[in-house]
Formats: structure tokens, C-alpha cells, sequence
């Protein structure tokens, strides 16, 4: 595996990799990672000739600095992982290298980005959106993999992607848990034994819901979800809307959407913890 860290190089390497007629997958990443990860990168190795991993903790896209001082930062352990994992690049640039000047750019993202983590996190889409379009305008990938813990995230490149022209393919890949359920995710190192034990409440009580909402409306399932997570020592639902899977509006009537999905913020002491569920009919 080469580890790039530099720009111009990245650039002129995966140009070579084009020229012999290999096609290139990206993965996004901001380290710390996990099985979660694997998989993203698996299904990128499948598909693709050289599969290049980003590994950068992208400052823009932080409203919180306490959430971006803390955040997990495990170069080493990630290299062995990628390794592992038959990564061909990986891109570990400094903060300087990706931005040598402040990105002043505004997407206008729409409503997919105004609501949920929009609403809750202001600047944090339009931080992503300025990271992975600078990442694309880099690999200039085929493809690029991301994974559906982040299920509006998704919703925003694409936006991204169509306001910016891209050329590339958009891969969403399914969550990744841990046994007992918990979606995975690198915040979850910052969880302490309790927390840790009652986190997986989340998954089941969404699993629980899909019953609930057999017989109930919108509003009575997102109370449910709600009353059974803060009933749980520590926990405390940030938002919990069921929307429409593509728009990302929120439906008043199950009727209102092909396919709802329920999305939801618990914040498990400081640790914030993003999971969802498809409510398919
Ligand atoms: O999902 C993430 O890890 C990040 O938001 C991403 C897409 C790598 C951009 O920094």
C-alpha cells in the first residue's frame, strides 16, 4: 500500500493508474476504523481495479471543536487495517495540504440539508460537501462508497454531486453493527462500559418500532422510539423523524412515502451516537 500525503502526487499517481485502463474506487474516511470501514472497502476492492482511501479529519464540517479535539486519531492502526484489507493508496494529507487557503465555498444543498443533522449541526453539510468535493475533484474516481449510518449524508453528496457535474457513481452500503446491534461507529471507543451496554437499546428499540408502526400512525410510532430510548439511564434522544427516504422530509402519514425511514441523534452521556431504520411496506 503507498501512503500519499501530498496533492499533487495523489493526482499525478492515480492519473497513471487511469491510463493503463484501470477503473478507481474512493472511499471517504476520517480514520479511526472499523468494520464499518472494511466493508465500505471491500465492496470498493469487488468493483474496482485500485481502491484509494481517504483518511482525513475534515475541521469544516466540525460546529463543535470540543467534537473535533476529541475526535479518534489512530493513524497506525488504520494503515494495518487498509493493509489488510488490500487498500492500494491511502491519502493521509495534513490540513495545510487539503486546505492551503480557508474554503469560503456555499453549496446550496436544499432542503435535504436543512433538516435533522442539517437543523442540528449548522455548517456541517456544507463542511462535508466542501471535503468530499475537493476529494473527488482529487481521485476523480469511478466510484465512491459510502456507508447508510450516515443515511443524509448520502442524501446531500448526491446533491452535491449533481450540482457539481461529477462523473461518478455514488455507492451506498448498508450499516454495519456490532452483535448486540449497535451501528458502528468511531465514536463508540469514546463510551463508557455502562453506556456501552445500554447503547444497543437504540437498534432494538428502532427493530421494535417496525411492529409498533404496523398498527400505529407517524406520530404515535416517533413518541414510542422516544419514550422507550430516554427511559434508559443516560439517554437522551436528540430528534428521532421518520422521513422520505429520498427527499429527507418528514412524512405526517405512512402513506406520504415509498419508503420511510426513521433517523435519529441519542446523545449516550457526551457521546453522540446517529443510527436509522427503513420502515419498508
Ligand atoms: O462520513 C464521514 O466519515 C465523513 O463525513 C466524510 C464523508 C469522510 C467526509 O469527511
Amino acid at each position: 500500500m503507498e501512503i500519499i500525503r501530498e496533492v499533487a502526487l495523489l493526482r499525478r499517481r492515480v492519473e497513471e493508474e487511469k491510463q493503463c485502463g484501470r477503473s478507481v474506487g474512493l472511499v471517504p474516511t476520517m480514520g479511526a476504523l472499523h468494520a464499518g470501514h472494511v466493508s465500505l472497502i471491500d465492496r470498493a476492492r469487488k468493483e474496482n481495479d485500485i481502491v484509494v482511501v481517504s483518511v482525513f479529519v475534515n475541521p469544516t464540517q466540525f460546529n463543535n471543536p470540543e467534537d473535533l479535539r476529541t475526535y479518534p486519531r489512530t493513524e497506525e492502526a488504520d494503515c494495518e487495517k487498509m493493509i489488510n484489507a488490500g487498500v492500494d493508496i491511502a491519502f493521509i494529507p495534513s490540513v495545510e495540504e487539503v486546505y492551503p487557503e480557508p474554503d469560503t465555498r456555499e453549496f446550496n444543498l436544499g432542503p435535504v440539508a436543512e433538516v435533522m443533522e442539517g437543523a442540528m449541526r449548522p455548517g456541517h453539510f456544507n463542511g462535508v460537501a466542501q471535503i468530499v468535493s475537493k476529494l473527488f475533484a482529487m481521485v476523480q474516481p469511478h466510484r465512491a462508497y459510502f456507508g447508510e449510518k450516515d443515511f443524509q449524508q448520502i442524501a446531500v453528496i448526491r446533491r452535491m454531486v449533481q450540482l457539481e457535474d461529477f462523473d461518478l457513481e455514488i455507492i451506498d452500503c448498508p450499516i454495519m453493527r456490532e452483535n448486540d446491534g449497535l451501528a458502528m461507529s468511531s465514536r463508540n471507543v469514546r463510551l463508557t462500559p455502562s453506556q456501552r451496554a445500554i447503547a444497543p437499546a437504540i437498534h432494538k428499540t428502532l427493530v421494535a418500532s417496525l411492529d409498533f408502526a404496523k398498527s400505529h400512525t407517524i406520530a404515535e410510532t416517533k413518541q414510542y422510539v422516544i419514550d422507550e430510548i430516554n427511559a434508559q439511564p443516560e439517554m437522551e434522544v436528540e430528534y428521532y423523524e421518520i422521513v422520505d427516504s429520498l427527499t429527507m422530509q418528514p412524512i405526517a402519514n405512512w402513506s406520504d412515502s415509498d419508503c420511510p425511514v426513521g433517523c435519529i441523534t441519542v446523545y449516550c452521556g457526551q457521546v453522540r451516537l446517529i443510527d436509522n431504520i427503513k420502515y419498508t411496506k
